[in-house]
């Protein structure tokens, strides 16, 4: 089956996607094969008005599954931070690329299957997990998030309560300090805060 981030012959037509928060205005270009192609995810958007409002700003952050840089962009902006983008769609990375520029954002954008690609470690890992790239692969991106992370290290993330959110959101808060930040319409946004010497495997049921 393909999915919007394995199916890379499709052809182009490029849309422009608007976001605004306060005085900060946003263009984002979409296109065909990308995630929420034709308009900002509600879940993303709540994870990052979260961020804004509970985030630390000039810290190092990675977006896992960054798609156009919706997340990325907007925290390098608003929050100041530092930011690299992943992914594995090679179009949503040429389009992060674009949105880059096009926002006049700096940004480290670069194609990576999960981690497989990064070198660094991060204040912060924020992500809005590919749920239909299966279980293996999201709970990865969380797993082994601790890995990639400074001393007192943040992961957020967004889900939605029919994936799982709470069972994931238990697991971990047995094992790190875990809260949920924010929920709307079925989104939940949660924090886990990565003390260095804790890690955790949640489990694939
Ligand atoms: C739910 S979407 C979020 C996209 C973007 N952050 C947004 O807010 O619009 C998840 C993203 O994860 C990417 N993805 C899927 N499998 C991946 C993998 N193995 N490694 C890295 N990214 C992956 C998808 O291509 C997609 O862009």
């Amino acid at each position: 089956m393909n999915h919007y981030f394995t199916n890379q012959d499709l052809k182009s037509e490029i849309r422009v996607l608007k976001y605004s928060y306060g005085e900060y205005n946003f263009m984002f270009n979409s296109d065909l094969g990308v995630f929420s192609k034709d308009r900002i995810d509600l879940g993303s958007k709540t994870l990052v008005e979260a961020y804004f409002k509970h985030g630390r700003k000039n810290v190092k952050v990675l977006d896992v599954g960054s798609g156009y840089g919706f997340i990325g962009l907007t925290l390098a902006k608003i929050m100041n931070c530092q930011v690299d983008l992943i992914d594995v769609n090679s179009r949503a990375i040429h389009l992060a690329k674009m949105n880059s520029k096009k926002n006049n954002i700096k940004a480290n954008v670069f194609l990576s299957d999960i981690y497989s690609n990064v070198k660094d470690k991060y204040d912060v890992i924020i992500t809005n997990p590919p749920i239909k790239a299966g279980k293996k692969v999201y709970l990865k991106i969380l797993n082994e998030s601790f890995k990639y992370l400074n001393e007192n290290g943040e992961l957020w993330f967004v889900m939605r309560n029919n994936h799982g959110v709470k069972t994931i959101y238990k697991e971990m808060s047995n094992v790190v300090k875990t809260e949920i930040l924010l929920k709307n319409k079925g989104f939940y946004v949660i924090l886990a805060k990565i003390c260095w010497h804790w890690s955790f495997k949640l489990l694939e049921s």
